[in-house]
């Protein structure tokens, strides 16, 4: 539809600072993300070293990140502070981590209420504003304030250049009235301070690893946290795939524990959340970590999947088909590659599965042809079920054992059953829900359940029970409460 522009009345609908600030807030940040936001703009920014810092002051506490980028003049802070300070449609540099000129803002208001930035270009002047929710509330008017925290007024006097970003009046992390001596709120708030270390070894991985930029948190170098174990020989790694201009995919499937060089190793590699949780699409945009295991709406997160992770990495200039957020932590595949996306990682799944229920693989590989179960998968109509194998030596030499001592031989080859039951191969079954699994008793010889029950039957009248008592009774036990009917013609 064209509209005519050129000569049409207006009216104007200035957004009221007061109310819309406060809505900034709301983008449902963490503290986590939030902070990996603000080093996104050190990086683009050019730093090297970026110092991520806490102060415990109770309600009073200050979170600060300082980075040795390019850093800003008087006048480009202020830009800075401008929501919207750059339209996202603007083409951005390859290198350039930013989008849509919110980040700054949005991530700090969603921890603090005030919005310190101070900076300094090569050699330059120090300058400072700050971004006070409380003053705009007051005043109703989009105006920064000139004030910093009294403790950081000089921490850029003796550096060449740079920025700090400081938030103070952390509302959103720590109650405003909580004091210093609260040991409780004192540990919460180093949890949630270490959840940030542990975040940014995995979201900034690559920078660390190619020596891009060091991160100092609370004066630690922190370690990167690479999802895909470079160091594990026994990695398998699926070849790399286009899908879409710019646009790749590789899959890796990480090994059985027992394959891992080491239990450290394993430790390690399930990262923060465990090895089911990371499972699924890694995101990068630009070498930055957008998700970390997330398999896209495409399949379901599945236990037997859990050694499957998979990169994709996008350029910035696929923000828009990828719909990436404010937050950078979501992106949606275009339906111009989901197809192919989804057939990539159901691939991936298939040889995660078989390295999931790994432990009667490599029993059969190490034993050869005469490799026995117990259990045997079979197959009838599409559905699946398991069996015991009869041709088991266990269960022929049980059948002799009876001969002397049947209560012994049943015990052991109850005792057999039990403890071979293979659960993770139902459960991996269960998951690839292309089949399902066969009704139990649904096509049981009739004769034996018929047999069995006429034989409990006899042996509760011998017992005592009146025939109304032991049909009663029969109903009661499975699996015959599932044949009532034959139940009613016991006489
Ligand atoms: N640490 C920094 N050093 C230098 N310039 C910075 C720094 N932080 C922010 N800026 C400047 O402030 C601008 C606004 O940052 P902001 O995070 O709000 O938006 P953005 O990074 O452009 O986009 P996005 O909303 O996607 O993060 C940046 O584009 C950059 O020019
Ligand atoms: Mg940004």
């Amino acid at each position: 539809m064209h509209i005519d522009f050129s000569n049409i009345q207006t009216a104007s609908a200035v957004p009221g600072a007061a109310a819309m600030i406060e809505t900034f807030r709301a983008i449902g940040y963490s503290l986590e993300t939030a902070v990996a936001d603000i080093i996104d703009n050190s990086i683009s920014a050019e730093a090297k070293n970026i110092y991520i810092n806490r102060v415990w002051k109770g309600g009073e506490s200050i979170i600060s990140i300082r980075d040795d980028g390019y850093g800003m003049s008087n006048e480009e802070i202020i830009q800075a502070m401008r929501p919207g300070a750059q339209n996202p449609l603007e083409e951005r540099s390859l290198t350039d981590l930013g989008r849509f000129g919110l980040g700054l803002k949005t991530a700090s208001f969603s921890q603090c209420r005030n919005l310190t930035v101070m900076s300094k270009q090569e050699e330059g002047a120090v300058s400072y504003w700050t971004w006070s929710l409380d003053y705009v509330a007051q005043s109703d008017k989009w105006e920064l304030i000139k004030w910093a925290p009294d403790e950081y007024i000089n921490a850029l006097d003796d550096v060449a250049r740079g920025t700090i970003v400081i938030w103070s009046h952390l509302d959103r992390v720590i109650p405003s009235a909580t004091r210093d001596e609260d040991e409780n709120a004192k540990r919460k708030f180093s949890e949630a301070f270490d959840k940030v270390k542990r975040h940014l070894s995995m979201t900034f991985h690559r920078f660390m690893e190619n020596k891009t930029i060091k991160l100092f948190w609370c004066g630690h170098e922190i370690e990167p946290w690479n999802p895909f174990c470079p160091n594990e020989s026994k990695v398998q790694i699926r070849p790399t795939e286009y899908i879409g201009e710019n646009v790749t995919v590789k899959g890796y499937i990480l090994p059985h524990k027992n394959n891992f060089s080491s239990e450290v190793a394993f430790k390690n590699a399930e990262g923060m959340y465990g090895f089911s949780a990371h499972q699924g699409f890694y995101v990068y945009r630009g070498d930055r970590l957008l998700l970390a295991g997330d398999w896209l709406g495409l399949i379901r997160k599945e236990e037997s999947y859990k050694l499957v992770r998979i990169q994709i990495d996008l350029p910035n200039s696929v923000d828009s088909d990828w719909q990436i957020d404010i937050k950078k932590s979501k992106a949606y595949p275009p339906v111009s590659c989901r197809q192919q996306l989804e057939a990539y990682a159901k691939q991936a799944c298939g040889i995660g599965l078989e390295v999931y229920k790994h432990r009667g693989r490599i029993l059969k590989r190490r034993a050869g042809q005469d490799f026995q179960t117990l259990w045997s998968e079979k197959k009838k109509d599409d559905k699946w079920y398991f069996v015991v194998n009869r041709e088991h030596s266990m269960i022929k030499s049980v059948k002799m054992m009876a001969q002397d001592n049947p209560d012994r031989a049943i015990e052991v080859l109850l005792k057999f059953i039990e403890e071979s039951i293979p659960t993770k191969t139902i459960y991996a079954r269960e998951a690839k829900d292309e089949d399902t699994q066969k009704q139990p008793y649904s096509d049981i010889d009739i004769s034996i359940v018929k047999s069995m029950m006429e034989q409990i039957y006899q042996n509760q009248l011998a017992d005592g029970l009146t025939p109304e008592q032991a049909r009663s009774s029969l109903k009661q036990m499975e699996p015959f409460n599932d044949y009532e009917n034959l139940i009613e013609d016991l006489v």
